[in-house]
């Protein structure tokens, strides 16, 4: 099956996995641009990073190619679990098959003030918190600490699948 293997990165975390993928099944990582003449119907890898829930530029791509034809690398700070895919799924309208969730990192020397600021928001609601899922408090000591969580044994289903189907 012939794959495009598209990532969106703002820290670098993202093109990590991309990077990785690319190595494994001998594709070529190649940084989304909209309107970059993809195909209605061909079938996309598309590794991308979350902000406040959202798969950055999901939309765009989905305007593109088909979103059956789309599987999602998701790359973001939350410790992954079914949750979060769940979640990721309904807030960005897509099939929750479709999504891989891989952790990323934080580079705090690469984020602009606003960016810093809506992390210590994210920071300070969990701080108050009574009581925190573990999940939580491992989010809260990433925001705290910074750096990279980056595993890429998380993008092992990911490459096993697309074998399966080649
Ligand atoms: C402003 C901001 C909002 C974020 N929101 C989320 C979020 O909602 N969920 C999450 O898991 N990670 C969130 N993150 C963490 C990023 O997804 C994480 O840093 C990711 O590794 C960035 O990937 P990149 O380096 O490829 O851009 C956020 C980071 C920033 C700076």
């Amino acid at each position: 099956m012939d794959v495009k293997l598209l990532y969106v990165s703002r820290t670098g975390f993202t093109k990590q996995y991309a990077d990785y993928i690319a190595d494994k099944l001998k594709l070529q990582a190649i940084e989304y641009k909209k309107g970059s003449g993809l195909n209605k119907n061909d079938n996309i890898i598309f590794c991308s990073s979350v902000f406040g829930g959202n798969i950055t530029e999901l939309t765009d791509i989905r305007n593109e190619v088909d979103q059956r034809k789309i599987r999602v690398l998701a790359c973001g700070i939350v410790p992954p679990s079914s949750e979060v895919i769940n979640q990721l799924a309904k807030e960005n309208h897509i099939d929750a098959e479709q999504i891989y969730y891989v952790p990323g990192g934080l580079d705090y020397s690469k984020l602009n003030f606003l960016k810093k600021s809506i992390l210590k928001m994210v920071k300070s609601s969990l701080e108050k918190k009574v009581v925190r899922s573990a999940d939580e408090e491992e989010t809260l000591r990433r925001l705290n600490v910074g750096g990279s969580f980056v595993d890429f044994s998380y993008c092992d289903a990911l490459i096993k699948d697309y074998l399966n189907e080649r």
